[in-house]
């Protein structure tokens, strides 16, 4: 368990950063490129420890992978490449690997297990496995299924029409794995529309998907075609800049390459509603996923309402989100975020208590949180808890601290973003 020292009492932050490439479309293009035909070459794939394990995963079911500085190249040999694991796989931290993965091997006529770390052991599996089974697979895990360690025997998948309880895009991801394997047509249907990745790169890999809004139809016996991609950064680490650039005093930096895909840019519409100076520049609006550069300034906020719809477009920045509302004048409520308690920890609890630990005023409700600002924050002993996001808030939330601000477990911020810190270092103005 690492404890570091984060920086305080910052004068300003300038310049530009160069944000690494997006954690959900870097583990999808491993996974495409592992059930594809020929060769993949992925370009500015995030080398953070969730997408490690991705590929070493896909490594032990027999799919050659090179990784070097720039580039990850895949030899897929398409679905009926994949071969029976001799050993556990491990998927460490990431919750999109292990229920992505489920739908793959819901598919494959083989008997695999997954494991991941202690918080993959507390994170809810039935949301993938239940359908997985309805659909044909054979799935064992602790407490009915519900938690790993898990087993799959999978096996011919017939498909389904399913409407998805939570607004998720790891199960729809799973599902849509599963169903471009199955007999006939799988059709699901979304209660929120969310991260449309998976349904992206099943047209780049030359596969098919018909979506209608919220309604996603995918047929069966699908084959795939290796491909070239580039990983567009990813809006969620860029998050944590875009935030530290409206709340440090006289600041102006510019975020690059930045993933700008509809179904993740609410944090972009929140900042601007609560105020913020955010401008968008060099919009490639035509690319498989749109991408573009970020300008954001020291910014007057005030405090807003988050909720519905808007959720699932900003569900991984809401920890960020909450130390930006701690800066706006007056109230903000997020709502309809129950969600959150199921991610990497429950980041209602662990905002909450690590931010109260700084100064903030902040009160936990059942699906969310309500911030009242603007509280001066001080400083403190804050902990991660494991989890990468709060981790990367918290040195966030220490620029703007007066006193000294210790980081205990800060080793989880290299899960997506282990340049993290030296980015920050490389704009802040002491
Ligand atoms: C992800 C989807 C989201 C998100 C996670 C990555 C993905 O989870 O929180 O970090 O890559 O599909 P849910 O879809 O379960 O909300």
């Amino acid at each position: 368990m690492n404890s570091v020292p984060l920086t305080t009492c910052v004068n300003q932050l300038r310049g530009s950063i160069d944000i690494p490439g997006d954690k959900s479309i870097s583990h999808r293009s491993i996974m495409f490129g592992a059930i594809s035909d020929g060769k993949t070459v992925v370009t500015n794939f995030l080398t953070g420890e969730d997408c490690l394990s991705t590929i070493a995963c896909f490594r032990k079911l027999g799919v050659h992978i090179e990784v070097d500085d720039q580039k990850v190249e895949i030899t897929g040999k398409g679905l009926n490449g994949l071969r029976e694991p001799t050993e556990v796989l491990d998927v460490g931290n990431s919750g999109t690997t292990i229920r992505l993965m489920l739908g793959i091997l819901a598919g494959r006529p083989f008997y695999s297990t997954l494991i991941g770390d202690d918080s993959i052991g507390k994170r809810p599996m039935t949301r993938v496995t239940k359908p997985l089974t309805q659909m044909g697979a054979k799935i064992e895990g602790r407490e009915d299924g519900k938690y790993t360690p898990i087993s799959i025997r999978g096996g011919q998948l017939k498909g389904f029409n399913y409407e998805l309880p939570v607004a998720s895009a790891q199960v729809k991801s799973a599902l849509l794995f599963a169903g471009l394997q199955a007999e006939g047509i799988t059709t699901i249907y979304e209660p929120s529309k969310t991260r449309d990745h998976t349904e992206r790169m099943i047209e780049q890999f030359g596969g098919e998907v018909e979506v209608d809004g919220q309604v996603i139809k995918i047929k069966g016996n699908q084959s795939f075609k290796g491909t070239n991609i580039h990983v567009p950064g990813d809006i969620s680490s860029a998050a944590f800049f875009l935030v530290a650039g409206a709340i440090v005093e006289n600041s102006e930096i510019t975020l690059k390459n930045v993933g700008l895909n509809p179904t993740r840019t609410g944090i972009l519409d929140v900042m601007k509603e609560m105020g913020a100076e955010v401008q968008m520049i060099n919009v490639q609006k035509d690319a498989f996923e749109p991408v573009g550069d970020i300008i954001v300034k020291t910014s007057k906020l005030k405090g807003t309402v988050i909720e519905g719809d808007l959720i699932p477009r900003l569900i991984d920045e809401l920890p960020v989100i909450a130390l930006l509302a701690t800066q706006a004048e007056g109230k903000t409520i997020i709502r309809n975020a129950e969600e959150l308690k199921v991610k990497e920890t429950n980041r209602i609890d662990t905002v909450v208590r690590e931010l109260t630990t700084l100064g903030a005023k902040i009160e936990a409700t059942d699906d969310g949180m309500i911030i009242y600002g603007k509280t001066n924050l001080v400083g403190g002993t804050v902990n991660s808890h494991g989890d990468h996001r709060i981790g990367m808030m918290l040195a966030v939330a220490a620029l703007i601290c007066k006193e000294k601000v210790t980081l205990e477990n800060s080793e989880a911020i290299a899960v997506s973003y282990p340049s993290f810190f030296s980015h920050l270092g490389k704009i802040t103005k002491t």
